[in-house]
């Protein structure tokens, strides 16, 4: 990447003005098969860096090439992850508050640089380090356990909608020391939020406000062990309204991306013979099967918003000072300077490295990379163990993907499978699982603003 230096008056090219023929449009109907092709016919026309819309009117620079994806991500000086720099926003044409998730701005440690990012990522690496791995295994093990029990005697089930999509933020909401209700209503708020109802999304996004200051809340009052007091007490001294965003972001950080990459895992099984029987063998670990996914079905294609600080030249496109550039993944991933490596000649699958960019790298790497493997790790082994005969129910090319710019996942993943009995664990704990930290269901949720929002859901039966 080389940077230069322009004078007052130079211009971005047309392409990046938004001349209707040069730019690409990343929203509307996503392809079966994903980007793919998209991303090498972008490589051919612009080289490592291409002018796309993100929706109609929001111009970004889309990064292609590994090297230049891993540099945006490394150099916070020259990219900001403050999208306040964004000239979209500074000259009003983007209002931050309502634009793509992704490209909005809240006051939590993704969206913040140097001193303010360390002050706020800070309480959250520290409460994190604070996690038992081996409860959190047990804790996995159990939640997901009970997802399978809800459909096992039915021989189908869609993974995604009933298993891969409720599962992390379980994990999360336990991590908060709140009973499972709270996660489920969690759950169905992220469905609603990311749903195709507007209106119903609206509602959500301000319960789910109201479910992080109740939180924050309740744990300032009671205080106990998990993530939300232990940011409370943090001596970085976070206000109560800050805990709630860092809270907020562990949320939507985590559950997306887990889900499908819980998905993507799921459907690489279902398709690929070689795989399939090379993970049945253990000659290819679900660790190293997460990895050779998360470089072939990479679960996030396209990571959000850093603004340039100053104008630099990236390849043949001039970027200015307040553009908006997206790193990405899926294009890096299939950069023909590194592409995927060689494929091991007794599994299939990629090997030798997890250079992969799907934990995003340099100062917003994700904090809880080995969670959310984990996560993932279990959800995938507890599917393979408890369902027999597991098919799908589709043919692979009627499996559709969520209509997204950024993630890379499906919408559902219909199976079939041996009709099985429930292992019973959640109602009565066997040895293994007795240690887990389950915070006991209320039968009367407390008068305070989270059990309101939990009396709330519950009235409407879903
Ligand atoms: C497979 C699962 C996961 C994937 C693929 C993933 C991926 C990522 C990526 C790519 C970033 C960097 C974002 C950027 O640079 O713009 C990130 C940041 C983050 N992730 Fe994860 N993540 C996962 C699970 C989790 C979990 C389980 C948690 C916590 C419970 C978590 C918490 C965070 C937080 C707080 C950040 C922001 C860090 C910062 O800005 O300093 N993630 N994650």
């Amino acid at each position: 990447m080389t940077t230069t230096r322009h004078d007052q008056g130079d211009t971005a090219p047309a392409s990046a003005r938004g001349c209707p023929g040069d730019v690409t449009r990343l929203y509307g109907t996503t392809p079966p098969g994903g980007r793919d092709a998209l991303w090498e016919r972008l490589r051919e026309q612009h080289g490592p860096v291409a002018p796309v819309e993100l929706e109609p009117g929001v111009h970004a620079w889309l990064l292609l090439d590994y090297q230049e994806n891993l540099t945006l991500l490394q150099q916070p000086h020259l990219f900001s992850r403050d999208t306040r720099h964004w000239r979209e926003a500074v000259e009003g044409r983007v209002d931050l508050a309502k634009t793509l998730p992704l490209m909005s701005w809240h006051p939590s440690a993704l969206y913040a640089d140097g001193a303010e990012h360390a002050r706020l990522r800070t309480p959250i690496m520290d409460a994190l380090a604070r996690v038992d791995m081996t409860e959190v295994a047990h804790t996995v093990r159990l939640l997901a356990d009970e997802r399978v029990d809800a459909f096992t005697a039915a021989g189908v089930a869609d993974l995604i909608g009933e298993y891969a999509g409720r599962l992390p933020v379980l994990v999360v909401n336990r991590l908060f020391g709140l009973p499972d209700s709270y996660g489920h209503m969690l759950g169905d708020l992220t469905t609603d939020v990311f749903g195709e109802d507007a209106a119903r999304a609206d509602d959500a996004i301000t319960r789910m406000q109201q479910y992080f200051a109740g939180l924050v809340a309740r744990k300032a009052d009671k205080p106990g062990p998990d993530l939300a007091t232990w940011m409370l007490e943090h001596p970085v001294g976070l206000a109560p309204d800050e805990v709630a965003y860092q809270a907020a972001l562990m949320v939507s950080a985590s559950h997306m991306p887990t889900t499908h990459l819980i998905g993507n895992t799921m459907r690489t099984l279902l398709t690929d013979d070689r795989i399939r029987s090379a993970h049945a063998d253990a000659r290819l670990s679900t660790h190293d099967l997460l990895d050779h996914v998360m470089w072939t079905d990479t679960p996030f294609q396209i990571l959000a918003g850093r603004i340039a600080l100053q104008d630099v030249r990236i390849g043949q496109a001039r970027i200015r000072a307040g553009d908006a550039l997206l790193v990405g993944i899926d294009a890096a991933h299939r950069d023909p300077a590194v592409r995927r490596g060689p494929a091991d000649p007794g599994t299939g699958a990629a090997v030798g490295s997890r250079a992969h960019l799907v934990f995003g790298a340099g100062p917003h790497s994700c904090p809880a990379r080995g969670l959310g493997r984990l996560v993932a790790s279990t959800a995938v082994d507890v599917l393979q163990e408890r369902l027999g005969g597991l098919r799908l129910a589709v043919p692979p090319e009627e499996l559709r993907l969520v209509p997204s710019a950024f993630l890379r996942g499906l919408r559902e993943l219909p199976v079939t499978f041996t009709p099985g009995s429930p292992v019973g664990r959640g109602s009565a704990p066997t040895r293994q699982t007795a240690r887990v930290p389950a915070v006991a269901e209320e039968e009367q949720p407390p008068e305070d603003l989270l059990g309101r929002l939990l009396s709330w859901w519950r009235g409407l039966g879903r």
